[in-house]
């Protein structure tokens, strides 16, 4: 399965911090809100991962990121010159798709869970049609919204309802089978003028292909597209890692830990990073490796 990072668009929510730079290239705590959705991908199982970036910040992802081997990954990387929606991932990422099955995540969504990585692992293993998530919110307004009967089965999907027919809004990681581009060619613009993911996911409904799986609500969920959204993430990893001493979203660790890289090539790629909290828990997680074998 190959992964995309959808981080076009200007963020004009978050004008004037995000006018020189990319939103998504801000930092959310200790890293760069990108490696929240790129740790996702990884978590997955997923190397060869195409990065969408807006114009002008195409160089800076490619500063920030270069081509993953860093990580034991696969970076490619595309232009989405016109904020013409979501589903234009899949036209832009045609040829970077090619045959097989792909995942589509945010760039400004954050995940994080106990158990996610067996939840991801399962989207992945399906080759036929579509698995989303499903996350109780308080203000569905401003999402997807998904209905469900009283088996739990999802039965209508609607993007940003005046009137939300449940709480779950649907996040902004999606697995598809190698259908999607085929599917998001037929779309034809909303009145916001863009290719809506909820009406490509609204075929798979159709066509009863659509999974959707709730999230658990001890599990947290954050859509950083506003300035307080944004700090609640930053409290929330802050309180988090302080209180797990674990990272989240550290992609050295989690390309470690998934054997994609020996620890003597991290060790020689953050050296010359010294008296920085994010390197230093990159050694001592090495040191302790080490010690556990
Ligand atoms: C988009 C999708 C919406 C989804 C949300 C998740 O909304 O259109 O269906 O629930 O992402 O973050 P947007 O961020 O474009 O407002």
């Amino acid at each position: 399965m190959k992964g995309i990072v959808l981080a076009g668009g200007l963020g004009t929510r978050l004008y004037p911090a995000s006018l020189p730079i990319s939103k998504i290239l801000l930092s959310v705590y200790d890293k760069p809100m990108i490696y929240y959705p790129i740790s996702t991908l990884m978590q997955s199982g997923i190397r060869d991962i195409l990065i969408i970036t807006n114009p002008l910040d195409y160089d800076n992802f490619r500063k920030l990121l270069g081509n993953g081997a860093q990580f034991g990954v696969n970076f490619k990387y595309q232009v989405q010159f016109e904020a013409k929606g979501i589903a234009d991932a899949f036209l832009i990422g045609e040829s970077f798709i090619k045959n097989d099955s792909v995942a589509l995540i945010l760039g400004d969504n954050v995940f994080y869970g106990k158990n996610f990585e067996k939840q991801l692992k399962n989207a992945v293993s399906k080759n036929n049609g579509a698995t989303v998530f499903a996350y109780e919110v308080d203000d569905p307004c401003a999402f997807g919204v998904v209905e469900f009967d009283e088996n739990g089965r999802a039965i209508s999907l609607e993007e940003k309802p005046s009137k939300p027919k449940s709480n779950y809004a649907v996040t902004g990681l999606y697995f598809y089978d190698n259908k999607v581009v085929e599917y998001a060619k037929t779309l034809k613009p909303s009145k916001r003028g863009e290719l809506e993911i909820t009406d490509l996911n609204k075929l798979y409904l159709k066509n009863n292909k659509l999974t959707v799986e709730k999230l658990p609500e001890n599990f947290t969920w954050l859509d950083t597209g506003t300035h307080d959204s944004v700090l609640n993430a930053a409290n929330f990893i802050q309180k988090t890692e302080k209180a797990t001493s674990e990272k989240i979203a550290c992609l050295e660790e989690i390309a470690l830990k998934n054997g994609w890289i020996s620890p003597e090539t991290v060790l020689e790629n953050i050296e010359d990073f010294k008296n920085n909290n994010y390197y230093d828990y990159v050694r001592n997680y090495i040191i302790k490796m080490a010690q556990k074998v």
